[in-house]
Order: structure tokens, then sequence, then C-alpha cells
């Protein structure tokens, strides 16, 4: 089987793997034990296998490994920073946004990419943000309450998307 290397930055860290040209974002992710990046559909329409690549939201099934080198990805696993929750993931614990929990780490990264161009969103975009990402559980109403209340407590410091060390 061809293979080739890929060089990525996931969750701060330049990881280097070999992959075939044809294989999923997706699934080298999860082979590599990111198992917060979640198979649901595999067709772009569910948003369980939600990352940011270089910042924005993508569904990680569509996306050749191979398109991400030289980028930079964030799993839901890299947004805890020094055992701490990442404020998105208090909000939707304390909310009762979260049930089973399979569509919480693509919502919590899509709410993620919103915040950070757009600190402060309305109602209105923050159900956009997350309108690519399926809930069988909950709903809607919950995850967008505990969006908007992070929007509410944060001080409107934008929190730009920082470019992990790349390998090119
Ligand atoms: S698994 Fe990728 S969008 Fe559903
Ligand atoms: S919490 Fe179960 S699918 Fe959303």
């Amino acid at each position: 089987m061809k293979t080739m290397p890929l060089c990525i930055t996931v969750n701060g860290a330049v990881r280097q793997w070999t992959i075939a040209p044809g294989d999923l974002l997706l699934d080298v992710l999860r082979r590599e034990g990111f198992f917060g990046v979640k198979r649901g559909c595999e067709k772009g329409e569910c948003g369980a296998c939600t990352v940011l690549l270089n910042g924005k939201p993508v569904n990680s099934c569509l996306v050749f490994a191979a398109q991400a080198d030289g980028c930079d990805v964030m799993t839901i696993e890299g947004l805890a920073s020094g055992g701490e929750m990442h404020p998105l993931q208090e909000a939707f614990l304390e909310h009762g946004a979260v049930q089973c929990g399979f569509c919480s780490p693509g919502m919590i990264l899509a709410a993620k990419a919103l915040l950070d161009r757009q600190p402060h969103p309305t109602e209105e975009q923050v159900r956009e943000a997350l309108a690519g990402n399926y809930c069988r559980c909950t709903g809607y109403k919950k995850p967008v309450e505990a969006v908007l209340r992070v929007a509410e407590k944060s001080n409107g410091a934008p929190r730009r998307h920082k470019a992990g060390a790349i390998c090119r």
C-alpha cells in the first residue's frame, strides 16, 4: 500500500505519522487515540466528527488527512488546560447541555470557533454556529444557553486562534 508522511500539530504538539493518501482525518485522529473525535454519519451531516483546522470547524470525515499536512488541529482533548475545563465545557455541564455526550465535543469546538471570532454573539449567531451539529438528546436550547452564558461572562477580548508549531 502506498504511504506518505503526515506532519501536523494536534492540540499544540507536533505529530509525525505515516498515512495512506486516501485516509480521512477522522480515521487518522481516532487511530492515534483522539477518541473525542466521534464517528457519526461519515457524510458531513451530523458534525460529531468536528475538529478545528487552523481554528475553523471542519467535519473531519470529509477531509483527507493529507489535506491537513502542515496544519494546526484542535480536538476536544486539547481544550482543557492545566487540569481545568474550558469555560465552554463547564457551561455545558452546568446548563445540562450534555446527556449522552456524543455530540458534545463537536458542538463545543464549533462554539469555541464562534467565540474566538465573535466573543459576544447573538442567540441567532450561536444557533447558526451550532446548526451543523446534531443532538438527539437535549435539543439546542441548553447548548445555546451555555454558549451565551460563556459569552456573557467573558471580558470581550477576542480569543484568536494561535497557530501551533508547524513542520514545514
Ligand atoms: S461523522 Fe462527520 S459529519 Fe457526521
Ligand atoms: S447529548 Fe446525546 S446526542 Fe447530544
